[in-house]
């Protein structure tokens, strides 16, 4: 058994709705596969970032297809953790709030899904990866041999952004507000799932899993168990 498991490398795609525990559970899955972990919502941050550095935010809101000049020379790469967009570490800014806010609109513009779905296929070509985002079993991966969409109560994922926020918050910064948090998260859904191009949409093929009540080491469990039998049934 652990002979076939080591020869075949499979797609594993996690699609769902913001902070429904996509990334953490990709993210322990691909350690115990030994596969990469590609977390594609960071990928679309880090354009969100460049647009707000650059401050051609209401340029590209004129005139959306001018957001193809700045993919022009946009190299985005993982190093274990770590994110780096042109060379420079940008983990912790792409998950601030000012990002979290645009991050839908710059991600429904056909050159940065045309680009970044390039990347992400070249990124998983030779398989033994774990991705997760919004549209990888319906658009980039569609013959992903384990599909998953995670699902969770929108208060559940308000709550879990809320204890996130606050384990990183530095000093006599402000706290965040639940209420606000969930309404956010919310919009960001709807947006996600009312988009002309990739909207966030479970693949019938996808396996649906509520974590309202699970903890992250069950979600881990339901997704390996899954892998296991695929991996075995390719002995
Ligand atoms: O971590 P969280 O669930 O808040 O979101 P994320 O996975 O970091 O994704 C941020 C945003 O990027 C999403 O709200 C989508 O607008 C966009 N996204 C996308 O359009 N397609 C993907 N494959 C991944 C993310």
């Amino acid at each position: 058994m652990k002979q076939g498991i080591e020869e075949k490398r499979i797609i594993i795609a996690i699609d769902g709705p913001a902070a429904s525990g996509k990334s953490t559970t990709a993210r322990k899955v691909a350690q115990r596969l030994g596969y990469t972990y590609i977390d594609t919502g960071a990928m679309y941050r880090s354009v969100t970032l460049k647009v707000l550095r650059q401050g051609l935010l209401d340029d590209i809101r004129r005139s959306p297809e001018s957001v193809s000049d700045l993919l022009q020379d946009i190299s985005i790469r993982f190093d274990g953790d770590r994110v780096l967009l042109n060379g420079d570490d940008v983990t912790t800014e792409i998950r601030e709030n000012r990002v979290s806010r645009e991050v839908s609109f710059i991600s429904s513009l056909k050159p940065v899904r045309d680009r970044l779905r390039e990347m992400q296929q070249e990124l998983g070509r030779q398989r033994g990866v774990v991705m997760d985002g919004r549209d990888i079993g319906t658009v980039v991966f569609p013959d992903a041999e384990l599909k998953i969409f995670l699902v969770a109560d929108s208060r559940e994922r308000a709550k879990r952004r809320y204890a996130e926020l606050i384990a990183k918050r530095s000093d006599g910064a402000e706290l965040p507000d639940l209420d606000a948090l969930e309404n956010e998260i919310k919009i960001r859904d709807n947006a996600d799932a009312e988009r002309a191009l990739a909207p966030l949409k479970k693949h019938v093929d996808a396996h649906e899993i509520d974590t309202s009540d699970l903890t992250i080491e069950r979600q881990v469990e339901r997704v390996l168990d899954l892998a296991l039998d695929i991996l075995q049934d390719c002995r």
